[in-house]
């Protein structure tokens, strides 16, 4: 720890006085506090002062910071001599600090100081070019990268008496230097590069969230997919059903009446199949449409006025959820009560989605619905196996 001393009266300043724009910019300062704190601003001013005095701090810049503040000079001088960032003493153009505590000491300090004695002389004086002064201080908390120096306001570390010498030199002709470990890593990552932190799965996001969010996406999309595909290809086969059927005049049936106020169900072309089949929640898709005495108890509206949010079943998008409105279909406790012919015969009304219902399990998702459940997801819960 060097000794916090005045500089001797021979390299005092006789005077000192703050430039015009430092005077502002400390104005500045003092202005953050409160009136009656301005003594609040010592660092920041002691610091300008420094700078403008060429790296240290003389009597009368202590002082003038003292005045400017409204501070007996004695306090001022109390926080100068504490803080080793201020210099009391004229440094080199270039100020070399050598930190001289335990890990730097270990790693090699005492040979970095020796090299600062043997090319610029004993501490806190200046070299007879000006260029260099150096000054043992206590850790700069670049411990790991050990033993190291600060020179002005840049760090240079993982020094040997070789490499700091030659930078010493290099800084002294005014050549370009490298700041940081003066050996092959990067800031304080281990020498010799890295052995941990080195899998990939750590950086791709796969570790994020519940398992493998990739896969889940990925089965997802496929799984969307298929959906699309199974839709289109039952449509592909209505489509051939109709074609090959003989024409019918279209059966239109009244839907049973509901409570509180049932409508009519929409009319239906019925083309029915030859044999028709029964369906079931698990039946494959219905390929012609049931008639209208199958289909479930509608309603004109929603009981008091408001609807389920029936995108809560997965599967349901807004489409969908209008579609089913539109055929009287408001709340959950009306689809969780659908028999197999009725929900049949509601599928065969979701023009562009038939057979969504019966493959998304409408009725099973909508008794979890009805009981007072709710998914995480705005979108609803998959159902399993889906
Ligand atoms: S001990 Fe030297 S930087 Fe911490």
């Amino acid at each position: 720890m060097s000794v916090r001393r005045l500089a001797p009266d021979a390299v005092q300043p006789k005077e000192f006085a703050f430039s015009k724009s430092n005077d502002n910019w400390a104005d500045g300062q003092i202005a953050k506090y409160p009136k009656g704190r301005e003594a609040s601003a010592v660092i920041p001013l002691l610091w300008m002062a420094q700078e403008q005095a060429g790296g240290w701090l003389p009597q009368k810049a202590i002082e003038a910071v003292g005045r400017k503040l409204g501070m007996p000079y004695m306090r001022v001088f109390e926080i100068v001599t504490f803080y080793t960032m201020f210099n009391l003493q004229p440094v080199g153009e270039h100020f070399v600090q050598v930190c001289g505590t335990v890990p730097c000491h270990l790693k090699g300090a005492r040979e970095i100081i020796k090299v600062c004695e043997d090319k610029i002389g004993p501490q806190s004086t200046v070299s007879s070019d000006g260029k260099l002064s150096w000054l043992e201080v206590e850790c700069l908390g670049s411990c790991c990268n050990a033993p190291m120096v600060q020179i002005n306001y840049d760090y240079y570390e993982d020094l040997t008496p070789e490499n700091f010498a030659a930078l010493l030199d290099n800084l002294r002709a005014g050549k370009p230097v490298k700041t940081g470990p003066q050996v092959d890593r990067s800031c304080s990552e281990p020498l010799g590069g890295g052995d941990t932190l080195k899998d990939k799965a750590l950086y791709d996001g796969s570790a994020v969230g519940r398992g493998d969010w990739q896969k889940r996406i990925a089965a997802d999309r496929e799984a969307a997919k298929k959906a699309v595909e199974a839709a289109e290809a039952a449509k592909a086969a209505a489509a051939a059903i109709a074609a090959a059927a003989p024409a019918q005049t279209p059966a239109v049936a009244p839907a049973p009446a509901a409570v509180p106020a049932p409508v009519p169900a929409p009319a239906v072309a019925a083309k029915a199949p030859k044999s028709p089949r029964a369906a079931s929640p698990t039946a494959p898709v219905q390929v012609a449409s049931p008639p209208d005495t199958d289909a479930p108890k509608l309603l004109a509206k929603a009981r008091s006025g408001k609807g389920d949010d029936l995108k809560l079943i997965w599967g349901v998008g807004p489409k969908l959820a209008k579609l089913l409105n539109t055929l009287g279909v408001w709340h959950f406790d009306q689809i969780a009560a659908w028999t197999p012919k009725e929900l049949a015969w509601i599928d065969s009304k979701m023009e562009g989605f038939k057979g969504r219902a019966v493959r998304d399990a409408w009725v099973d998702q909508s008794q979890k619905l009805a009981s007072g459940w709710r998914p995480d997801s705005a979108v609803g819960d998959k159902p399993k196996g889906k």
